[in-house]
């Protein structure tokens, strides 16, 4: 099974619409909730990061029997220090941003503390690509 969303930078009125939409699939093929909470931290994070960091973002997502596979591909500034942004606590979020309460530098490391498998790969001045599975069992 395959979805997919785009996503607006700035936008987050909208932010959360794929993991929301993700949610209800899974619970309808009754995947363990346990399971579901992990994908849908993992999806949420990086929907509000594509909002709050990129310019536009395509999200397709890849359902089999035995895992979840979301891929999150945007156009935006990309990211310098993949490394230093992967640290908790670490954000470049602007003061705005943090004000609507995002920002505390926690969602790639929740990201892929969530996923089983987690890809990240960025190109300044272009942008980000994100791969995260998650595994049923
Ligand atoms: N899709 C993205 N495009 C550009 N920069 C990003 C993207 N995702 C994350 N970043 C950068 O990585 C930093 C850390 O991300 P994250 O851990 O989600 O924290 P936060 O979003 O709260 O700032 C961000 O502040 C930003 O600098
Ligand atoms: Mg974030």
């Amino acid at each position: 099974m395959q979805f997919s969303f785009e996503t607006e930078g700035g936008n987050f009125s909208k932010a959360g619409t794929a993991s929301s939409e993700i949610k209800k699939i899974l619970n309808q093929l009754n995947v363990d909730y346990r399971i579901i909470k992990r994908v849908i931290v993992a999806l949420y994070e990086a929907e509000v990061n594509i909002v709050a960091h990129a310019h536009h973002g395509w999200i397709l997502v890849d359902i089999d029997t035995e895992r979840i596979r979301i891929i999150l591909d945007d156009e935006g500034p990309g990211i310098p220090d993949i490394e230093k942004a992967m640290e908790a606590g670490y954000s470049t979020a602007s003061a705005k941003v943090r004000e609507m309460g995002f920002g505390a530098g926690m969602g790639l490391p929740n990201i892929r503390k969530n996923a089983d498998e987690f890809r990240i790969e960025s190109e300044i001045n272009k942008g980000t690509k994100l791969e995260i599975t998650v595994y049923f069992k």
